[in-house]
C-alpha cells in the first residue's frame, strides 16, 4: 500500500487535487477494463469535488458513459430526503453530467428493514462485479470523508459495523445519532485500487492526528481500518484539519 498525505490550503484546493486523482483513476480503469467503478462519499466535503468535476476543464476529459457510480454508505432515509447521500450526489454531480440513471447503483435506504437494504446492496455489488462466493468487489476508486471522532463511511466508534464477519455491506445502529445506517465494510474499502480521503475543518485535527500518528485503536478511530491491501491511499486535508500533524509527515 502506498500512502500519500497532502496538506492543502482549503476545500477548493482539495477538490482540485482530488479531481486530478479521480480523472487519472477513471482513465486508467477504462484503459485496463473498460469501465470506471467508483464509490461516492457522503457528507458535505465531496460537494466541492463534484463542482470541479462537472466544470469544463474536467468535464470534457471524463469517460462519462463508461462510469458506474456506487455508494460507500447511506443514511436510513428515502432518496429524496435532505440527509440522503444519494440525493446529494445526484443533485451536485449526476444531474450535471451525461451519466444515465442505469449507471448509478444506490443503496435502497428507504426500506424500513435496514438488514434488507444491506443484503440488497450486497446483491447489487455481487451482480455488478460478477463476484464468486467470498470474493470482494474492487472499486477503482473509493471516496471517503472522516468525522471529527474518526469515523469513516458509517463505521462509527464502538459499533457492530466494525466487525464485518465477512459481510460486504451491513446495517449498523449509531447510538450517538439515534439512527441506523447502511455501510460498506472495511474489507470492501481495503480491496479498492485507490482510496481517497478528503478531510477539512479544524474540528477534525485531533482525530486526524490520532488516526495517522496515534496508536492503532480502530475501535476508537475506525478510519485506521482503511489500509488498501493492494492499492493507493490518499489523504487530502486542509491546513486546519492538518494543523496538528507532525512536520514532515505530509507533503504541502
Ligand atoms: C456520511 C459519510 C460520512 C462522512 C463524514 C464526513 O454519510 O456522513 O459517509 O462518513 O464522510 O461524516 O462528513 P463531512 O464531509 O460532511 O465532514
Amino acid at each position: 500500500m502506498s500512502r500519500t498525505i497532502e496538506i492543502l490550503s482549503d476545500v477548493s484546493a482539495i477538490a482540485q487535487k482530488a479531481a486530478a486523482i479521480y480523472l487519472s483513476a477513471a482513465q486508467q480503469a477504462v484503459r485496463e477494463h473498460g469501465v470506471f467503478r467508483v464509490a461516492m462519499a457522503g457528507g458535505s466535503t465531496p460537494k466541492a469535488l463534484h463542482a470541479v468535476l462537472t466544470a469544463d476543464s474536467f468535464r470534457s476529459q471524463l469517460p462519462w458513459n463508461k462510469m458506474q457510480l456506487f455508494f460507500g454508505d447511506e443514511r436510513h432515509v428515502p432518496p429524496d430526503h435532505q440527509d440522503s447521500n444519494y440525493r446529494m450526489v445526484n443533485e451536485t454531480f449526476v444531474l450535471k453530467t451525461p451519466i444515465k440513471p442505469e449507471q448509478v447503483f444506490r443503496i435502497k435506504a428507504e426500506l424500513q428493514d435496514t438488514e434488507k437494504a444491506a443484503l440488497d446492496y450486497e446483491q447489487t455489488l455481487s451482480t455488478q462485479f460478477a463476484l464468486k462466493p467470498g470474493e470482494l468487489p474492487r472499486f477503482d476508486l473509493m471516496l471517503l470523508g472522516m468525522g471529527n471522532e474518526g469515523h469513516t463511511l458509517s463505521l462509527f466508534p464502538g459499533t457492530t459495523a466494525l466487525r464485518d464477519n465477512g459481510r460486504l455491506v451491513v446495517r449498523t445502529w449509531v447510538g450517538k445519532l439515534y439512527t441506523e445506517r447502511i455501510t460498506c465494510t472495511a474489507p470492501v474499502a481495503n480491496n479498492s485500487a485507490a482510496v481517497l480521503f478528503m478531510i477539512a475543518g479544524a474540528d477534525k485535527a485531533p482525530a486526524l492526528k490520532a488516526v495517522l500518528e496515534g496508536p492503532y485503536e480502530p475501535e476508537q478511530l475506525p478510519s485506521q481500518l482503511i489500509k488498501p491491501s493492494n492499492g493507493k491511499l490518499f489523504f487530502l486535508v486542509d491546513s486546519v484539519a492538518g494543523g496538528m500533524l507532525s512536520k514532515g509527515l505530509a507533503a504541502h
